[in-house]
């Protein structure tokens, strides 16, 4: 993937059945999910590599005001027209140090892309840093393929996390054919990451230039 054109994919990107959330079945497996995973109450949802838009979309029906980044420009533009008219930015950018100034949100949801950020440990210590006290990250990811494998496996990632969140929940997903619009065989889950009222991890973590 790190060598993906994602110019080149945005114009068929949403075909993929998790991508464009075409299908009413698997569009509502996502909104249920991320009504979980998401936090209760209205709030600043930050979405990091957000290519076309489609969770941003679901994150926005469900009354968050998003900010989408992506690098690729083709991607934003399909995002920008997605939710036209919403509460929702989006801007061209580095999902491992996002142009967002001193904003702060209450979650940041990435999905598939953390694990072919050039360093993970460090874009998650700087995502800690943009959250506001008690807020979360929601990560989606996994591992594709049998013979030259990709992806970031589950233990890694909580093992990352450790230091930066109070409260690691994981949830498997290569069970639930309805997300992938199939049944998959690979590794797939999403991990939330909650951290504490303080904001206490994310001080540490800033200070320690994560
Ligand atoms: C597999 S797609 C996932 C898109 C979206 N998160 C989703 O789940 O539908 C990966 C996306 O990450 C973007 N991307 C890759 N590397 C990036 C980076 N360093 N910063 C921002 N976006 C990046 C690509 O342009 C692409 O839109």
């Amino acid at each position: 993937m790190t060598n993906v054109d994602w110019d080149a994919e945005a114009a068929s990107f949403d075909e993929e059945p998790d991508h464009g959330l075409r299908d009413p079945v698997v569009r509502r497996a996502w909104e249920g999910r991320l009504r979980d995973w998401l936090p209760g109450r209205a709030g600043d949802v930050l979405d990091l590599g957000c290519g076309t838009g489609s969770l941003s979309l679901l994150a926005s029906e469900q009354g968050h005001r998003v900010t989408g980044v992506d690098l690729s420009p083709a991607m934003v533009t399909r995002a920008r027209e997605k939710l036209a008219g919403r509460d929702a930015v989006f801007l061209v950018g580095d999902a491992a140090a996002p142009p967002v100034g001193e904003q702060r949100f209450d979650a940041v949801l990435v999905r598939h892309v953390l694990w072919a950020l050039p360093d993970p440990a460090r874009a998650l210590g700087h995502w800690r840093g943009l959250l506001r006290p008690g807020g979360r990250l929601v990560l989606v990811e996994g591992v594709w393929g049998s013979i030259e494998p990709v992806g970031i496996p589950v233990e890694r990632l909580t093992g990352l996390l450790a230091p930066l969140a109070g409260q690691v929940r994981v949830q498997r997903l290569s069970d639930d054919p309805l997300l992938w619009g199939g049944p998959v065989t690979d590794e797939r889950y999403a991990v939330v990451a909650v951290t504490g009222d303080s904001g206490q991890e994310g001080r540490e973590a800033v200070a320690a230039g994560q």
